[in-house]
């Protein structure tokens, strides 16, 4: 990645129907993840969230429960809210399609495209699918004529609709993806795109009011609500303040996204319509689309028919997890990118344990308690002499890393930091300091410690954005700043003096319980 001095990252905004789930976690966490990474190298980062509020979905269920969809929306916005605090999810901002500013926004965007002959008039007949929000063609069915992805029979709508002239940018679309190759990531789903774009046709963007009311008015035309894909995709954009007469100061600096993290269900309406929207507009398109696999649950795909539907807070109730640490940590190197990837109770006890309990957290435990025992807690002068091999181990890892986010590898690039933990808990066996200890070798001893905690304060930095409290924990015992870019990590962070007292040494994290399994599944 070019040098640069902002990153500008968003996820899908999540449909409110519902509580969030693990797959929507798994998407929050990787992009958090990635969000930490480069505000570790960069002046600023931002993170765009949010919730897609509108729809027929939501007009129903609410409907249904009779409430009104306002208020059925503000309870179910609450419990994203709420999930992401309760995952240190960092984001900069939370928008809400509902909100005043991003409606108004919306109703200008289709105003102009309307006007300038982009969006016109037509009257349709078509499948809808409520599930996809979306118009189906036969083709897109499976054999018994349903959704493939929600295994329902699409609606026959018939109705007077705005249409947006999608085909006009077909050449565009088609040429841009093959000029950056890299547009689409992982590099293999943009082929499928390319498919896609060869049947591509124009896109109803309105309802009929009599049929759907609950979603954006289209400015000239009371009878009809905006629908969804225009209103839902526009968030990107109008969470910046975007105008069509006057952007605004947020909107120039952080335009366009470096990535926008998606699902590989949605990555048809990214990649293909809203760039297209994007071109219509004349603003520049996102450096990256990244479009993540799926989560499984046990390898079966979540359904609420099969009440396998798991909540990150069910998760960490049921490991008692007062930090969720392990649970970012297990979600973000789930699975290589844009692969699916599976969530087990066993599994994710066993990893977190043996990555962030035996490896990690142990390794600095007993570093730190081998300090306090030899040497009072005390670096002396004499100890201060790097290991070339394992410095230079900690700054190939450094690159190693950066690469992998680069593409945005974050499950392998938490890899490449559990090696680097492995060849330190290698390089203290082979050493053996409580033997040099006994031999009264103390220089030696002391040198030992000393690499292994300088090269922990790398550890600590690289972490971060998977396990932040861990991190923090990490750097507070060995007095270092966590804030460190990590371009000005130096290698001299453990000097001499006093680093700790035994009374300051704590585990930073402790062991998943094994009795605990197998509570998580809650229906
Ligand atoms: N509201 C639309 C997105 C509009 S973006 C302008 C939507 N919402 S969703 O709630 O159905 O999905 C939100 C995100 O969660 C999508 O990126 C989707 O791929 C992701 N996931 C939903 N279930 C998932 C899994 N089981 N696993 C991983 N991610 C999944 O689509």
């Amino acid at each position: 990645m070019e040098k640069q001095d902002k990153f500008y990252i968003t996820t899908a905004i999540d449909y409110v129907n519902g509580a969030p789930h693990i797959g929507h976690a798994y998407e929050k966490i990787l992009t958090d993840v990635i969000f930490r990474h480069f505000s570790q190298r960069v002046n600023d980062a931002y993170m765009l969230t949010g919730t897609d509020e509108h729809g027929i979905k939501i007009q129903k269920t609410s409907q249904s429960l009779n409430i009104e969809p306002k208020d059925f929306c503000d309870m179910n916005a609450q419990k994203f809210i709420d999930a992401w605090k309760l995952l240190d999810i960092n984001y900069s901002q939370f928008i809400r399609t509902t909100q005043e500013n991003h409606k108004k926004s919306v109703q200008n965007i289709f105003d102009k495209l309307l006007k300038q002959g982009d969006i016109y008039k037509n009257s349709y007949e078509g499948l809808y699918c409520a599930g996809c929000e979306a118009f189906l063609s036969e083709k897109d069915l499976d054999e018994n004529g349903f959704c493939p992805i929600h295994k329902k029979k699409p609606e026959v709508v018939k109705e007077e609709n705005y249409f947006f002239k999608l085909t006009k940018y077909k050449d565009r679309i088609i040429n841009h993806i093959k000029q950056n190759p890299d547009f689409i990531v992982p590099d293999f789903r943009a082929n499928e795109v390319l498919n896609q774009l060869e049947n591509l046709e124009d896109i109803s963007v309105s309802r009929a009011k009599s049929n759907v009311n609950w979603g954006i008015d289209v400015l000239s035309d009371p009878e009809q609500v905006i629908y969804v894909w225009i209103d839902a995709l526009s968030n990107y954009i109008t969470a910046l303040g975007y105008d069509t007469k006057n952007n605004s100061e947020k909107f120039d600096k952080y335009w366009s996204a470096d990535v926008q993290v998606i699902g590989k269900d949605i990555l048809k309406f990214h990649s293909i319509y809203w760039s297209a929207i994007l071109m219509a507009l004349d603003l520049p398109l996102p450096k990256h689309i990244l479009a993540h696999g799926w989560i499984t649950i046990d390898e079966t795909k979540m359904s609420k028919s099969l009440g396998n539907v798991v909540s990150p807070s069910s998760i960490m109730e049921a490991f008692k997890m007062d930090i969720p640490d392990a649970l970012r940590y297990y979600m973000a190197s789930a699975a290589p990118i844009g692969k699916d990837g599976n969530y087990s109770d066993n599994d994710f006890k066993e990893k977190v344990n043996a990555h962030l309990a035996n490896s990690m957290g142990n390794l600095l435990n007993r570093t730190l308690s081998m300090l306090c025992k030899y040497f009072d807690g005390e670096i002396k002068d004499s100890f201060i002499n790097a290991k070339a091999e394992l410095f230079d181990k900690a700054k190939q890892t450094i690159d190693e890393v950066k690469h992998h986010f680069d593409y945005f590898e974050v499950a392998e690039a938490s890899l490449k930091i559990i090696e680097l933990v492995d060849v330190l808990n290698k390089y203290v066996t082979d050493s053996a300091p409580w033997t040099l200890a006994k031999e009264e070798k103390w220089d030696e001893c002391g040198n030992v410690l000393y690499n292994v905690l300088e090269i922990m304060c790398v550890v600590s930095s690289l972490i971060y954005p998977y396990c932040p409290n861990i991190a923090k924990s990490m750097a507070k015992q060995l007095k270092y700043d966590i804030n460190t870019k990590l371009d000005d990590i130096n290698f001299k962070n453990i000097r001499s003096g006093k680093l700790i007292s035994k009374e300051e040494i704590f585990p930073v994290f402790l062991r998943l319980d094994s009795e605990l399994a197998d509570k998580t599944k809650k229906n």
